[in-house]
């Protein structure tokens, strides 16, 4: 018992980073401050310069808000405009608008009751037939670019065709061509459809596609079994992933360009393995994530290897990025800027800086430079790879999905990290969105500065967004975090692309149809699902158009309002509440 809570701590913390963003209340108990002495030696922390310990460790006594700096006033300097090629974008995920993905462990997850107020992905914009109209959308607000995923269920309906696939004999190639005859050819033409009219639109809006939004087969993951050999924690989606990514590099890759891999790692790791609500469904399975993480960076690097064999294609004759490539991998990684709660408190300080390592640059270190920080202590130890040749340089550009800020703060029970994260919904005296989330475009423009001075890669933000039903935040919203953008290119960040999240209202995971995210708010409750253009959808439009923010428009964007009710980010139906 003891070596299990000693693995919880070191593991979970960081991770509720994560949780503070996607969930109000992690349903999980830690030890408090004073349980326990800090076992975590100076070898075992990512120190940051100048952090020394004090006695002000989780002394929540301190005024947190005298000194936040994420309360000092902030206006976007200086700002440089868009290259040519930039790719003025919008994004969903396929589970989260196309329906009829009833063979996934989300689906069963579904029924199983885990979503708020019940609500099921298939009553959603029902894209798998609507399609069209989402690539109306796009066109009519002048967007360049599109990211949606490419559903492995969709491909691969059945666990026969997807073992005629995995067990197909001969070399790769072999493989890849058996795998592209047993795939559903339904399946094949929705993406082909899609991507054709995509590129065929007047504005030419590029696909970039994502292989894995965090749904799964069923064959692959169900979760009424035993986890253990389940989805991600199996070592075999090593290479199914990468085979995967092979298919659909080869099916598609004379149209696509670009890539995201795996969305949001370890947004997947937190929901499904440490605070149970996603499937799943695990809680402090703290083994189990560690295991996952890992597979999750072998795949990648996998599926990136696979990507780079199969799409030799250049779809785009021109681009964000000189000279074009026939392809552009990453990860969509979510990252936030992390402050410590206390800023007077160094304790509160190194937690906050651990907490970022492993919430963020554990991965980006393993696939960028094959350090692999392999039990997340902190370090890379002479026995965890380093520059390994099976991991570095498997990055072509950044994906940064930002949403806000998380502030951390010190408790020495939390061996690793020090810390846990501060809820999101307290009040921190910033405007909040309809799902309780600070709006933060300051830390936007931090992390877009941060993250190009340390990686020196071109990167592109595959979601930036906001739910917001009444859209009287969003116009703001998107003209600060634009500007911060801007501002942040001109501090040197090699910037690419921009996908504001969502495209359409759609399937919010565990918040069902509460919250709204899109530029189009979707119709639910009629058949055909018609999708309208809400006033910040136009205001992209005319963004995209003339590839500036003006401080006139920053001036006279109306003032950030309260939501009218914040959307619950758990399910809470009366399974879940044991009655
Ligand atoms: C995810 C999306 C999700 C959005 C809003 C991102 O973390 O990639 O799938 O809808 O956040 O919660």
């Amino acid at each position: 018992m003891a070596v299990r809570s000693v693995q919880f701590s070191r593991m979970l913390a960081p991770l509720l980073v994560l949780a503070s963003a996607h969930c109000s209340t992690p349903p999980v108990s830690v030890p408090d401050a004073d349980s326990a002495s800090a076992d975590a030696t100076s070898s075992d922390i990512v120190a940051i310069d100048g952090a020394e310990g004090d006695a002000a460790a989780g002394d929540a006594s301190v005024a947190d808000a005298a000194m936040a700096p994420w309360l000092e006033p902030w206006a976007p300097g200086p700002r440089a405009r868009p290259r040519q090629g930039f790719l003025w974008g919008s994004a969903t995920a396929g589970y989260q608008i196309e329906g009829q993905l009833g063979n996934t462990d989300w689906a069963i997850w579904e029924s199983l009751g885990r979503v708020a107020n019940n609500d099921r992905a298939d009553d959603g914009p029902r894209s798998y037939e609507r399609w069209m109209d989402d690539v109306s959308a796009l066109r009519d607000s002048g967007q360049t670019a599109y990211r949606f995923g490419i559903e492995w269920a969709r491909l691969f309906p059945t666990r026969a065709s997807w073992e005629a696939c995995r067990d197909a004999m001969g070399d790769m190639a072999a493989k890849v061509a058996t795998c592209r005859a047993s795939a559903s050819a339904d399946g094949k033409r929705y993406y082909h459809q899609l991507i054709d009219a995509l590129r065929s639109s007047p504005t030419r809006i590029v696909p970039m596609v994502t292989l894995h939004h965090w749904v799964m087969p069923d064959y692959i993951a169900d979760p009424r079994m035993e986890f253990s050999t389940q989805g991600w924690m199996n070592n075999r989606m090593r290479t199914d992933m990468a085979l995967y990514a092979a298919v659909v590099a080869a099916e598609y890759g004379e149209k696509v360009d670009w890539y995201v891999t795996i969305n949001e790692p370890l947004v997947h790791v937190l929901a499904g393995y440490l605070d149970g609500r996603f499937p799943p469904g695990r809680t402090l399975e703290i083994d189990g994530a560690i295991r996952v993480i890992t597979n999750m960076i072998y795949a990648h690097a996998g599926m990136y290897d696979a990507i780079k064999q199969f799409d030799r294609t250049t779809a785009e004759s021109a681009g964000p990025i000189t000279p074009v490539q026939s392809s552009y991998v990453s990860v969509a990684h979510h990252i936030r800027r992390m402050y410590p709660a206390n800023p007077a408190s160094s304790n509160d300080a190194r937690a906050a800086a651990r907490a970022d390592w492993l919430n963020h640059k554990l991965f980006f270190e393993a696939i960028v430079r094959g350090n692999l920080d392999a039990n997340g202590d902190g370090t890379v130890a002479a026995t965890e790879p380093t520059n390994d040749p099976a991991l570095r340089g498997r990055v072509d550009y950044l994906g940064i999905n930002y949403y806000g800020m998380t502030t951390i703060r010190a408790n020495a029970g939390i061996p690793l990290v020090g810390g846990l994260p501060v809820n999101e919904e307290l009040d921190r005296g910033l405007p909040k969105t309809d799902f309780g989330w600070d709006i933060f475009p300051k830390g936007f423009e931090e992390v877009l500065v941060n993250y190009g001075n340390e990686y020196r890669l071109p990167m592109v933000i595959t979601e930036n967004g906001l739910a917001d039903s009444r859209d009287v935040n969003r116009p703001r919203y998107m003209l600060e975090h634009l500007a911060a953008m801007f501002s942040a290119m001109q501090r040197g960040a090699n910037i690419a692309g921009y996908f504001h999240w969502s495209t359409i209202d759609n399937f919010e995971w565990v918040g069902g149809y509460c919250p709204h995210f899109g530029l189009y708010s979707v119709d639910f409750t009629s058949p055909m699902r018609p999708r309208t253009a809400r006033p910040s959808a136009m205001l992209y439009r005319d963004i995209i158009r003339t590839g500036e923010i003006t401080d006139a428009q920053l001036m006279m964007a109306p003032a950030y309002q309260r939501p009218v009710r914040i959307c619950p980010a758990t399910a809470m139906n009366p399974r879940d509440a044991g009655m």
